[in-house]
């Protein structure tokens, strides 16, 4: 098994360095990020550090770019307090991942890769029509990561919407059955398939499946 230590891992190149330590974090949530400026602009940006915070009450974080260049996502958050997370279908991924160009502010991002804006329940946020899953959030707070000059958002879900076939009775949304897709580091695609699910786990008691 290869291994690196903290200098060897410096002393690569700086994409080889940058595609490997992207590897690192596993299998990422595929999400794109809507959001809309204060005269109107759409903008769409695909995301992959979107993770749950905690369920009561329901709140989610992802992580943003330091704000060293435009960050359209970032200042439109910030200016109207709302954005949208939209699950990556599996069958659209391309059109996904081109909305990490950097498209004009005044350019929507959903009209130049293809995919359709939604508006619903009078939020002024567009959702993707094409997403399976998705939710409205507002905008809670914005944490400072001072090591890399990065900044967690933190956003509270206030509508979500998804297709009623992929939940099990006891709330679980099987995206594999919503052919959610997963990102390894910032150019992987994959599919997933379903494994297992596992009852609560116990001390001292055997694993028991669902
Ligand atoms: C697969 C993938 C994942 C990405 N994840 C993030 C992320 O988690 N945070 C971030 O700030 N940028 C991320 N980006 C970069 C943004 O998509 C990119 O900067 C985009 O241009 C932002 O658009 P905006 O300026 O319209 O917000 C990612 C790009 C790709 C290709």
């Amino acid at each position: 098994m290869k291994k690196l230590n903290f200098n060897d891992i410096q002393a690569l190149p700086r994409l080889e360095r940058m595609h490997l330590i992207n590897s690192l974090g596993g299998i990422k949530s595929a999400n794109l990020i809507g959001t809309m400026d204060a005269v109107g602009n759409e903008n769409l940006a695909i995301f992959n550090s979107v993770i749950h915070l905690g369920s009561n009450p329901p709140m989610l974080n992802f992580m943003m770019r330091p704000h060293t260049v435009e960050r359209h996502t970032y200042e439109n958050i910030k200016d109207t307090l709302f954005f949208t997370v939209n699950h990556v279908h599996e069958d659209w991924v391309d059109s996904a991942h081109q909305t990490s160009a950097k498209y004009e502010r005044e350019e929507s991002e959903f009209d130049k890769v293809g995919l359709t804006a939604e508006y619903r329940d009078n939020f002024s946020v567009p959702l993707v029509k094409e997403s399976l899953v998705k939710m409205v959030c507002s905008f809670v707070n914005d944490y400072p990561i001072k090591e890399q000059n990065c900044h967690l958002i933190v956003g509270q879900i206030e509508a979500l919407y998804y297709h009623e076939d992929i939940q099990h009775d006891d709330g679980f949304l099987d995206l594999t059955k919503a052919k959610t897709a997963g990102i390894i580091g910032l150019d992987g695609y994959v599919k997933t398939n379903s494994l297992k699910r596992y009852d609560y786990a116990r001390p001292n008691e055997k694993p028991s499946l669902k």
